[in-house]
């Protein structure tokens, strides 16, 4: 079964074809970060303007690249939140239009559920049940994945996501959007103990997680730095910075699949692109016995492969949608 697969949540406009949820046939994606990094952030409206833009563009070079015709497609998926309202909307409208005139089944996709599945793409043997964290620009979530349609959340963030505190702890230091890869980066080039930032775990048994204080010990450290004048080298605050997220995400990850006795960890989202994020989850996991899952880099951020992927298995399960299906920004996950 080949999906044809829609993603426009936030600031990429991506297309895919996915083949039985496993084979990614193309995935083609359009980034608009060099178009929002002048504005140090995603600005909504654009983002939609030009997923208006390029949508048709990538569309036909995903169809003619892999050599397919809309005759080849058996259906059309589309990610319909959570997200950007009218990001969303551009995919979901152009998804129901397809769905419409080629007369194939519409999936409306969960985001976060689209993520999760990018770690089917990367091992086509993996299968649930197992526990996986999910780590974006816009949430953080430990959960517990049953079947592919059946998910426990136990734990969330009460306040900022972790790539939310990623780039806004860049963004003081002077790096430009999107501030992650550029932590990433300048953390391997710093001393991770030059600062002691708050770990905040919270009640020792909550899987919940708060990023807010972090964020907040970071800024005023660096006020304070600027304020007495004292130097400071900004690669040992982003390496100190992610030291103290890594901690947090690491422990807490391993000794919630200690409590469920899940051996298998999956990491998802945009930063589990992150090296020391792999790194640690690794090598920590790994010596309590746990096996540890992440995607290529380019499958951990926004991408329609994922979102085909995870159609499949929502198509299965007899979970595909109408021509009502709506943009639903708070979308959650079931
Ligand atoms: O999943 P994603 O592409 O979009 C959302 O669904 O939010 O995640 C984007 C987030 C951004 O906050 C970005 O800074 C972060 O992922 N990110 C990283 C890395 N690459 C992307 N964070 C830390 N290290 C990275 N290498
Ligand atoms: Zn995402």
């Amino acid at each position: 079964m080949k999906i044809l697969a829609i993603e426009s949540s936030c600031d990429e406009t991506s297309i895919a074809i996915v083949e039985d949820g496993r084979n990614v046939i193309i995935n083609k994606i359009y980034s608009q970060i060099d178009i929002h990094k002048k504005y140090g952030g995603v600005v909504p409206e654009i983002a939609s303007r030009n997923h208006v833009i390029k949508l048709p563009y990538v569309l036909e070079s995903a169809l003619t690249e892999s050599q397919l015709t809309f005759d080849d497609i058996d259906a059309i998926a589309v990610t319909h939140g959570p997200g950007l309202v009218g990001a969303l909307l551009v995919g979901v409208s152009a998804a129901k239009a397809l769905a419409y005139a080629l007369n194939k089944p519409l999936i409306g996709v969960n985001h976060i559920e689209g993520h999760i599945a990018a770690n089917y793409i990367q091992f086509p043997d993996l299968k649930p049940p197992f526990l996986t964290l999910v780590v974006s620009g816009g949430h953080t979530y430990l959960i517990q994945v049953n079947a592919y349609e059946s998910y426990t959340i136990l734990g969330r963030t009460l306040d900022d996501a972790a790539g939310e505190a990623f780039d806004k702890v860049a963004r003081v230091l002077g790096y430009p959007y999107p501030g992650g890869p550029a932590i990433d980066q300048a953390a391997r080039e710093g001393n991770a103990e030059a600062v002691k930032f708050p770990r905040v775990f919270l009640d020792k048994n909550s899987f919940d997680f708060s990023f807010s204080g972090l964020k907040s010990a970071v800024l005023n450290y660096i006020n304070h730095c600027k304020q007495k004048n004292i130097e400071f080298k900004r690669e040992d605050i982003a390496a100190s910075f992610q030291a103290a997220v890594l901690d947090v995400l690491v422990e807490k990850t391993c000794h919630c699949a200690k409590k469920t006795g899940l051996k298998k960890v999956c990491i998802a989202g945009g930063v589990s692109a992150n090296q020391g994020l792999r790194t640690r989850m690794k090598k920590q996991a790994g010596e309590e016995g746990i096996t540890v899952y992440y995607p290529d880099l380019v499958l951990c951020t926004d991408n329609a492969a994922m979102i085909g992927s995870m159609a499949y298995y929502d198509y299965q399960a007899g979970k595909t949608s109408d021509l009502y299906l709506n943009a639903e920004p708070g979308l959650n996950i079931e």
